[in-house]
């Protein structure tokens, strides 16, 4: 098992990662944070009936009570009425500052779980417990927590940090092949952003004709995991509210979000992020900025992944998007371009400027 240490302020945690780490949930529980007498385990009805009763049993074990709050699975689930149901379970059975959420699941439920401990009394422990690809190298670290507006994903929300992020990747040998692949939009993302070890690592796995073979890997499912987490974390220890340099984490979003909403998210996250690379890639590529040859090897290693480098949406509906995005401040909004893999750009332009420049990208 390994332990990466997340030094956010005012309270460093660390990121705990490697097989059967379910089975210690409870006994990492009372080791960090031994005032906790109750736990909320807030899950999904995809995840629940798999690990729920395994994590519950750990925890009652190191003598914690247990409550629990399971909510239909799906993005249409993030919202304020599945907060307060889990702040109803936690008011009904007496929870203190010092009591705790294990947030067990994936994406939507690491946010909203964290979202309902930032807010309970105020703000409350919550242990981030993910078991799909995307939770265990983006979602669940850095305390971005919340839920959706019909206006727009993520936004309403708060910077919540976990007092521990426990990832026991046996989880993901049983997680759907769909939802593994999406995984791949994220890790693909931290290559092109800041990492050029992962990029080199990712090609030659796809160039051995091994991408169906990573499951059956144990160190290299961990070693992609933990290189994952650790690109993330030297981001949001250096920027945690999200001012600068987080902000690089966005490449792909500010589309793949539009993309998300406009399929009334019946498409993965993590699939719309790399339809959102795709256009980034040829929007750059058009504009003069990214050379063909380093746009080729981009939209190879997405593909070579399974996910996909394209979209139907147009500047027009790109450019009405962003009009509600969260990143955007004042009249620009903070579009983050890849012109060279392992490096990324913050560049600044209004809503006008982007959609012309998705729209160069389109005509390709
Ligand atoms: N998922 C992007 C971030 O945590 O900032």
């Amino acid at each position: 098992m390994k332990g990466i240490f997340v030094g956010t302020k005012p309270t460093p945690y660390k990121v705990i990662i490697g097989a059967r780490a379910l089975t210690q949930v409870g006994s990492l529980i009372a080791k960090t944070a031994p005032d906790v007498q109750k736990v909320l385990i807030v899950s999904d009805s995809n995840v629940a009936p798999l690990y729920l009763e395994k994590v519950k049993k750990g925890i009652e074990i190191s003598k914690m009570e247990v409550c629990e709050y399971v909510f239909e699975a799906g993005e249409k689930s993030k919202n304020i009425d599945s907060i307060a149901a889990m702040w109803g379970v936690m008011a009904e059975n007496k929870f203190t500052r010092t009591d705790a959420v294990v947030a067990l699941g994936g994406g939507v439920v690491t946010d909203m779980g964290g979202f309902a401990a930032a807010t309970f009394l105020r703000g409350i422990k919550v242990f981030q417990v993910p078991t799909s690809l995307l939770a265990m190298v983006d979602a669940a670290i850095g305390g971005k927590t919340g839920i959706d507006l019909k206006e727009g994903k993520n936004l309403a929300g708060a910077f919540w940090q976990p007092t521990m992020v426990i990832e026991d990747t046996d989880c993901l040998k049983t997680l759907p092949d769909e939802l593994f692949t999406e995984g791949f939009g994220e890790i693909i993302k931290h290559a092109f952003i800041m990492d050029t070890e992962l990029y080199d690592l990712l090609r030659e796995i796809a160039d051995e004709g091994k991408v169906d073979k990573i499951r059956e890997d144990d160190a290299l499912l961990e070693k992609i995991v933990s290189m994952n987490v650790s690109d993330k974390v030297s981001v949001i220890t250096e920027d945690t509210l999200d001012n600068g340099l987080r902000q690089t984490l966005n490449y792909g979003h500010t589309v793949g979000h539009v993309i998300e909403r406009n399929s009334n998210f019946s498409l993965a996250h993590g699939v719309c992020v790399a339809k959102g690379m795709g256009i980034m890639i040829d929007s750059c590529e058009a504009a003069g900025t990214l050379p063909s040859e380093e746009a080729s090897k981009m939209r190879d290693l997405i593909k070579a992944y399974g996910l996909p480098v394209s979209d139907d949406i147009t500047a027009k509906e790109a450019f009405d998007g962003v009009l509600n995005d969260k990143k955007k401040r004042g009249d620009n909004i903070s579009v983050i371009l890849v012109n060279k893999i392992g490096h990324a750009e913050i560049k600044k332009m209004t809503a006008e400027e982007f959609e012309s420049f998705i729209g160069k990208g389109k005509a390709l």
